[in-house]
């Protein structure tokens, strides 16, 4: 890392922005800021409201014990944070798990909050974005919404069990994908069981 003369980090470590919301799988982001932690990578986190939902509803993790996991804790409201400006350089942005909200509302730029702002700006900035759709069955809108962000350069990567990496455990599936969708930013967290050919 240097300083340039106004005091700020040149060259910064890497960083990758994570967004949990409120779709069915808060331990995916859970997971995410583990590999992050092993990985070495900054993360700087925004939950929305309805995460905390899930979190409480699907997890034992509290709220503190989740934030406790990154590097750096954003609020959701504060769309002055670092995250919000394309100036502020990162790996890209990951939301596990991702809402049909806030898909749509990345989908049409109207963005409410820290969250979907970070999302914004993660596009504009053509850095990779990783969504994680979470929702079933889909009607034709979540369809043509998932269209439109994959036009605008967005990877839509809902979270689906590999079986050919025969999970031992729902952790493992979890951490499966979680790997997966990190391979989307180049980062090799080593929990991913790789395909190797069939067997004979
Ligand atoms: C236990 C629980 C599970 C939910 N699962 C999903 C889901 O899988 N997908 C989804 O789009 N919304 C799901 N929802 C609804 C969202 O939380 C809700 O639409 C919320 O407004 C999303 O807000 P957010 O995008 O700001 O987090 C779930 C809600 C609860 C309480």
């Amino acid at each position: 890392m240097d300083d340039d003369v106004n005091g700020a980090i040149r060259n910064p470590p890497p960083r990758l922005v994570v967004g949990i919301s409120g779709a069915s799988g808060a331990v995916y982001g859970a997971r995410v800021l583990d590999a992050l932690n092993d990985l070495g990578v900054e993360s700087h986190l925004v939950v929305t409201k309805a995460a905390l939902l899930t979190l409480s509803q699907e997890t034992d993790l509290s709220p503190d014990e989740l934030t406790a996991k990154a590097s750096v804790v954003h609020k959701l409201a504060d769309v002055g944070a670092t995250i919000a400006s394309g100036s502020f350089r990162t790996l890209g942005m990951i939301v596990a798990p991702c809402s049909i909200k806030t898909m749509s509302e990345i989908a049409t730029g109207v963005t409410s909050t820290l969250l979907t702002r970070a999302a914004d700006v993660t596009l504009k900035e053509r850095r990779p974005l990783v969504l994680m759709v979470r929702e079933t069955p889909f009607h034709l809108g979540h369809l043509r919404t998932m269209t439109a962000l994959a036009e605008m350069g967005a990877i839509i990567a809902p979270p689906l069990p590999a079986l050919y990496a025969r999970p031992n455990s729902i952790m493992e599936m979890v951490d499966q994908s979680v790997g997966r969708t990190l391979d989307l930013f180049g980062l090799d967290w080593g929990a991913v069981r790789r395909w190797e050919g069939l067997k004979s």
